[in-house]
């Protein structure tokens, strides 16, 4: 597929190496630096580029949203309209207003700000150097993504992006009800937890019956 990255730090350019190794097009965008992109973009190879947020929405049918919350406005206005495209937000609000108001999820208050969009979240709940790690294990050992979103059709699309990044896609549900997937790490959440599929569907269920999850599985350590 054509993606376009907006953020190439820890969690955007760890996604740009997974994925540009699974066959998919790239263009790389938003740096203070734009020689940064360009040099990620050499490493990738032939099916990566760099250019400016706006270009990058242009070219693909899936844009990666992955800046620190408070710079994700001007991620967004120079991204321009994201009307129709599939979207992944891996942000957390950490950071500058604006933020979601009590009992709103991030999911629920981004997708707002992205008018149009086919709006998910994925890829928000592990530290970047985890997800390097964790990424490509194989059998029962794979780990999950959680992921949210109101469009279907979209969230589809990126269990498959989730498995070609190397992870099991786990689908939570819709953007109102996702904040076991949403920061901070506490009891009761799947944030900043490991889990793996044979653990996750009982997450879900409890999720999708308002109940609280179980507790947090633990598991030794893989390799
Ligand atoms: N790090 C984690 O472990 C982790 C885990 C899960 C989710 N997340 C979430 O994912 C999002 C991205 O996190 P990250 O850790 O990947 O961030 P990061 O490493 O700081 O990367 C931020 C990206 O945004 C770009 N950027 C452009 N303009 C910027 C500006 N004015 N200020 C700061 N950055 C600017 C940076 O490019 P230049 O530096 O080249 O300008 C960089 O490519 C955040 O919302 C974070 O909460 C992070």
């Amino acid at each position: 597929m054509k993606l376009g990255i907006i953020g190439t730090g820890r969690i955007g350019g760890g996604l740009a190496r997974q994925l540009a190794g699974a066959g998919h097009e790239l263009k790389l965008s938003f740096s203070r630096d734009p020689g940064k992109l360009e040099e990620l973009a050499r490493e990738l190879g032939a099916g990566a580029s760099a250019g400016t947020p706006a270009e990058a929405v242009d070219f693909g049918e899936v844009i990666v949203i992955s800046v620190p919350w408070g710079v994700l406005p001007q991620a967004l206005e120079q991204a321009g309209s994201l009307a129709g495209k599939i979207v992944i937000d891996t942000t957390n609000q950490f950071g500058a207003p604006p933020l979601p108001p009590e009992g709103e999820t991030a999911a629920h208050f981004n997708a707002a700000r992205m008018p149009g969009a086919r709006y998910t979240k994925c890829f928000n709940t592990l530290t970047s150097a985890f997800q390097a790690e964790a990424a490509g294990r194989q059998g029962e050992e794979r780990v999950v993504q959680w992921l949210c979103g109101d469009d279907a059709k979209a969230k589809e699309i990126v269990a498959g992006l989730v498995e070609d990044a190397g992870f099991v896609p786990v689908d939570l549900g819709g953007t109102a009800k996702c904040s076991v997937m949403e920061a901070p790490r506490r009891d009761g959440a799947v944030y900043g937890e490991e889990y793996r599929a044979s653990d996750a569907r009982a997450a879900v269920e409890a999720v999708r019956a308002g109940r609280t999850i179980p507790p947090t599985p633990r598991y030794r350590s893989a390799g």
